[in-house]
């Protein structure tokens, strides 16, 4: 791994020009190390390069949404044919279509579908899906939950007013009786309740639902008319080809996805079912960019592909195996790895790591052997890893916990 010239004189001039110099989990101010490279310049599969020609082999997939590997070609041809023709023009693109009937026949519950940019875009606009039907005010989530930037649920706390929090109610993942006490006082004003498949926070292992959770959840919301919006922004496609209800044997009334649809393309969509289709016309939708063609080709053809190849179930298989060999090799070492969460996006956490100084030093020592993995983020696992590349992987992980036990750690 050569040294990072390059990527610390951009970041230089990056906070000259740019405030935090690069912002979200990739700053070093808030997540990720500076061992890591801060800029990026090309890509194929799973490998990444960065600006000083290091090549990594990735495992964030740039956060979630890359499910097929970066540039895959089947995706990059049709973008390339919708390009060619235009991205952006007065009227939407006929594309439009084709990708909310292909949503519509994805998603079993949903039979309709709107269009975004970003996740934050479409699960704030859900919530006001959720008061338009209701005509309710409330809305409930977990605690730690990240349902992206916007004030009513954004992790910062800059920039924010009392008022922006005070018709949001928490609860712990997986605490059904504080969600039952929440609706015992309040249920006339809970207008939604907006999850994600499983918990999967920031800094901390990720939590499965318990057996009984969903089922629980859906029964709470049905009994008191409030809508469930599931937030399948970043697991969307890494549990289930139909969506991550699936996987867990439920029914939402909305669900949200971004990230994976384009693999790469900047897109949302919020499917919903039938009754909610009035509600879903009165509330106010659009942006500069947003019938953007080009990425809706992107996420029609990524769709094509995740289904024909049953993607969902590659990632879960291959992540499986590589959790399952870097638990063991781990273990050779005496240490106490866990990969939690579904293996194809798994949390490593290391027992009794609390201050999460061991996973961040191991991450520095992969970073050396030109693994990206992330100290306090969850991984993400692509189609494009193969067995080679899995393998190669954990051989250089290898290397990483030699280095980490000979350091005294
Ligand atoms: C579960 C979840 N919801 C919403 C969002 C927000 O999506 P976006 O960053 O595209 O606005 C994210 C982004 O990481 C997410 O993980």
């Amino acid at each position: 791994m050569k040294a990072h010239f390059k990527s610390d004189n951009l970041f230089r001039r990056a906070s000259q020009v740019i405030p935090g110099g690069t912002y979200g989990h990739v700053t070093p101010a808030t997540g990720l190390p500076r061992h890591f490279a801060h800029f990026c310049s090309s890509g194929q599969g799973v490998v990444f390069q960065d600006v000083d020609g290091n090549e990594w082999i990735d495992f964030m997939c740039a956060y979630g949404a890359v499910l097929h590997g970066y540039q895959n070609p089947i995706v990059e041809e049709a973008v390339e044919i919708q390009r060619q023709k235009g991205a952006i023009f007065n009227h939407p693109n006929e594309v439009v279509v084709e990708l909310a009937e292909k949503l519509t026949q994805t998603i079993d519950f949903a039979s309709w579908s709107v269009f975004a940019k970003n996740g934050s875009d479409l699960t704030t606009w859900a919530i006001r899906v959720a008061r338009e039907h209701t005509r309710r005010t409330l809305i409930v989530k977990a605690l730690g939950a990240y349902h992206g930037v916007d004030a009513w649920c954004d992790p910062g706390l800059g920039g924010r007013i009392n008022s922006d929090r005070s018709d949001i109610l928490e609860f712990e993942w997986n605490n059904l009786n504080q969600l039952e006490d929440m609706f015992k006082q309040k249920k006339d004003d809970i207008a939604g309740v907006i999850l994600t498949p499983y918990h999967h926070a920031a800094f901390a292992p990720s939590t499965m639902p318990s057996a009984d959770f969903w089922a629980h959840v859906r029964r709470i919301c049905t009994e008191n008319g409030t809508l469930l919006i599931l937030d399948d922004v970043r697991a969307g496609w890494r549990l289930h080809e139909g969506g991550s209800h699936r996987f867990f044997n439920f029914t939402p009334d909305l669900s949200v996805f971004s990230k994976a649809l384009g693999n790469g393309y900047a897109i949302s969509a919020c499917v919903g079912m039938e009754e909610f289709k009035p509600a879903a016309s009165e509330v106010f939708l659009t942006g500069s960019c947003w019938n953007d063609a080009v990425a809706m080709r992107a996420a029609l053809t990524s769709l094509s592909i995740t289904a024909e190849n049953k993607v969902s179930q590659n990632v879960l298989k291959k992540g499986r195996f590589f959790c399952e060999r870097l638990e063991s090799l781990a273990k050779g070492f005496n240490y106490s790895l866990k990969m939690t969460g579904p293996p194809s996006m798994p949390y490593p956490w290391f027992e009794g790591d609390v201050n999460l100084f061991l996973i961040q030093k191991f991450c520095k020592v992969a970073s050396k052997q030109g693994l990206f993995f992330h100290p306090h983020h969850n991984w993400f696992i692509s189609n494009a890893h193969d067995q080679d590349s899995l393998e190669r992987s954990l051989q250089l992980a290898g290397n990483a916990f030699e280095e980490l036990r000979s350091s005294g750690l």
